[in-house]
């Protein structure tokens, strides 16, 4: 008898991984799916991208291992990316690293910085990748709860009244998946002065920067954040780019090659041409933006009547590509979805994959056509 592993024990197979499944057997039987589920950008990137992969794969370097830090002219990009949206100065040479998405750099850091048995702060709802992967490395999470009283934000105070000397890296994600929230520079501020007297690392998850955002934070811009600080941030949402893997991990050199000491020992450098392509996206002006978030407003607007009809309520002030709306009262979220999957052949997620306190919500994706999102509509109505 062959045995896995006891971590195994400790985690479930990802919700969507199980759920799509039904989702795709469903549509197999030939039932007309509208998926609202999974945030994966349906949109193309830049043409230029693609064509400067498609040049890349020709380049004589383009098919042996590549570096490990990838190539110094993608590390500059990254950095003048940080630079251009955040006003963030990092060295491209030292303060950067690229990684195949940030969901494998949430591994990495996690693998750089924990111990068994320490302690994460995790945020409640959030992603659901900073508990398993804390629980594949035997680490402990501890879950902070965010309320909409207070704007998705954590009660500082009150978590420092709890006992934090086994903390040692907190997780937060603004602006925030799946609730939209947004912080601003004055959070940020108390933040690390919180990081700093209880020597916790905080990690600012922030793909979601530039989608629906007039105004694009980086927790890095703070002074003195680099001190306790790192960043993740990619290139799957604001570029269309999620099938290529390509993400960022930014901060102090010293983070940054204890990272490194892990990932060169996991993978052996991105393909050349998604490099190539990846320094062009990473090059795009202010237009590239303003474009796709004009397709995600005009497919918000329809959401939004669909929530409506759906008699929840949610906030009009938030950034990313979801609509996080709240279920009238008692109704609890995944009898809800399963509900709306049966009758209406609609897929939307349920906000207890991101935590308890997604009870009573559901999250929208608004990576569905305009045409998709009418049918869900008429659907409804
Ligand atoms: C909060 C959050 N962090 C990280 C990721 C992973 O993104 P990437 O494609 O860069 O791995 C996602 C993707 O859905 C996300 O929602």
């Amino acid at each position: 008898m062959i045995e896995f592993a006891h971590r195994l024990e400790t985690v479930e197979e990802y919700y969507f991984s199980k759920k799509l499944r039904e989702v795709n057997f469903l549509k197999a039987n030939g039932k007309p799916i509208i998926n609202l589920g999974i945030g994966s950008p349906d949109l193309k990137p830049p043409q230029k991208v693609i064509s400067a992969l498609v040049e890349g794969m020709n380049h004589e370097q383009a098919h042996k291992y590549q570096s490990y830090q990838g190539l110094p002219e993608l590390r500059e990009a990254m950095a003048s990316f940080y630079k251009d949206v955040f006003e963030v100065y990092v060295s491209s040479s030292t303060e950067v690293l690229p990684l195949m998405g940030s969901k494998e750099g949430i591994m990495h850091i996690s693998m750089a910085f924990l111990n068994e048995g320490d302690e994460i702060l995790i945020p409640n709802p959030g992603y659901p990748t900073y508990t398993s992967v804390a629980k594949l490395l035997g680490a402990k999470p501890n879950f902070y709860e965010l309320e909409e009283s207070n704007n998705w934000l954590p009660d500082l105070e009150a978590l420092e009244k709890q006992d934090l000397s086994k903390v040692k890296l907190m997780w937060i994600n603004y602006p925030h998946m799946p609730t939209g929230a947004k912080a601003n520079e004055a959070f940020f501020i108390r933040l690390i002065a919180f990081a700093k007297r209880n020597q916790i690392l905080i990690v600012n998850d922030n793909p979601y920067s530039l989608v629906l955002n007039d105004s694009p934070k980086s927790l890095l811009g703070v002074s003195g954040a680099k001190e306790v600080c790192l960043e993740l941030n990619s290139l799957s949402k604001t570029f269309n780019m999620a099938g290529w893997r390509v993400g960022m991990v930014l901060g102090k050199s010293e983070f940054i090659n204890a990272i490194l000491k892990v990932k060169s020992n996991m993978d052996s450098g991105m393909f050349y041409g998604i490099q190539k392509g990846a320094i062009e996206a990473l090059k795009c002006t202010k237009l590239w933006y303003v474009s796709l978030n004009n397709v995600y407003e005009q497919r918000r607007e329809i959401v939004w009547k669909i929530a409506e009809a759906l008699n929840c309520t949610f906030d009009k002030d938030s950034s990313g590509m979801f609509v996080w709306a709240k279920l009238p009262a008692y109704v609890k979220s995944e009898e809800f979805i399963d509900l709306l999957l049966k009758d209406k052949s609609i897929f939307v997620a349920p906000g207890t994959v991101f935590g308890s306190k997604g009870e009573g919500y559901i999250r929208f994706s608004l990576c569905a056509t305009t045409d998709d999102l009418e049918e869900a509509l008429a659907r409804i109505l």
